[in-house]
């Protein structure tokens, strides 16, 4: 951990812990992380962006005595809402890769005929690990890049997770054909660690990972799949919903928007860290 400090042209003083991380081959961060993270917490007060861009002027002066690598990123968490630092942000190279966003309403009501949504059993494991790929190609078009061994950091965590019958993994079928998926789980947000910087206390349902296969999106399935997910977690007395989807991607974007969904938190990236303005 690195302490930074810095002045804005109008005296006001700003400073941000700047954390470094690594993650080794085989760690299932790798999903969605850059190998090497370069993570700032800023402390601006009520500086707006001035502060914000003085902080980020003095990351980039850290940076240039490093060599972040081609696999590396330098990322920073920040409410959605704050317009003032999201200019700051956009001046320094840096982009609104991925959101965290809550729902909090109650469940809505979604039957499609020809859609059925029933929990997932260890013999769907071949058709959701296909579905969960699927979601990562995707993904990598509109915000992370693939990683060459995706499928082997997904597959046993998967294949554990319907084995251990959570009850927290839904598939949809037509015509008796797996063709969507809602990989969810519980979360307790407790203390003030982990996901209790992001989301208030309480027990939190957690959309992980929801696809519909490509040639039947459009058709009501990812709508069914998240009505059934919300249903769930609200009948045994979730604080809410939450998950993290990724602001470029055309398709998830607005569908959870749509879903009630509204954006708490912005994590801005830029990869490889090497290019922060
Ligand atoms: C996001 C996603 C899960 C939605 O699933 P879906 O089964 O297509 O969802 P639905 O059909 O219930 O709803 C899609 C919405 O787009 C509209 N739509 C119309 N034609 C469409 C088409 N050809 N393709 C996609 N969406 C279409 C639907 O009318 C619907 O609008 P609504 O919200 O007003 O009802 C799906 O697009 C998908 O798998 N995307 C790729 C992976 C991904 O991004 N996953 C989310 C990661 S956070």
């Amino acid at each position: 951990m690195t302490e930074l400090h810095a002045v804005t042209a109008g005296g006001e003083r700003v400073s941000a812990v700047l954390r470094r991380e690594r993650y080794e081959p085989g760690a299932v961060e790798l999903l969605w992380s850059a190998a090497r993270v370069w993570r700032l917490f800023p402390e601006i007060g009520t500086t707006g962006t001035a502060g914000m861009d003085a902080l980020l002027r003095a990351w980039r002066a850290e940076l240039d005595a490093e060599s972040p690598g081609e696999d590396s990123a330098c990322v920073v968490t920040w409410p959605s809402h704050d317009a003032e630092a999201i200019r700051a942000f956009l001046d320094h190279g840096l982009a609104p890769v991925t959101a965290l966003a809550t729902r909090t309403e109650p469940p809505e009501v979604v039957e499609r005929p020809g859609v059925t949504v029933r929990q997932a059993r260890p013999d769907d494991f071949a058709a959701v690990l296909d579905l969960a790929l699927e979601i990562f190609d995707y993904s990598s078009l509109v915000a992370l890049p693939r990683r060459e061994h995706t499928e082997d950091l997904l597959a046993p965590r998967l294949r554990t997770k319907l084995e251990q019958d959570t009850g927290t993994v839904w598939v949809a079928e037509i015509g008796g054909i797996v063709a969507g998926l809602a990989d969810c789980s519980w979360v307790d947000v407790t203390g003030e660690a982990g996901a209790a910087e992001l989301l208030p206390p309480g027990s939190w349902g957690y959309l992980n990972n929801v696809g519909t296969a490509r040639e039947v999106r459009g058709r009501g399935i990812g709508r069914t799949l998240a009505a059934a997910a919300h249903a769930y977690f609200h009948e045994r007395g979730a604080a809410g919903t939450y998950l993290y989807y990724n602001p470029p991607n055309p398709l998830s974007s607005v569908f959870w928007h749509r879903r009630g969904y509204r954006p708490l938190w912005t994590i801005w990236e830029v990869r490889p860290a090497s290019l922060l303005r």
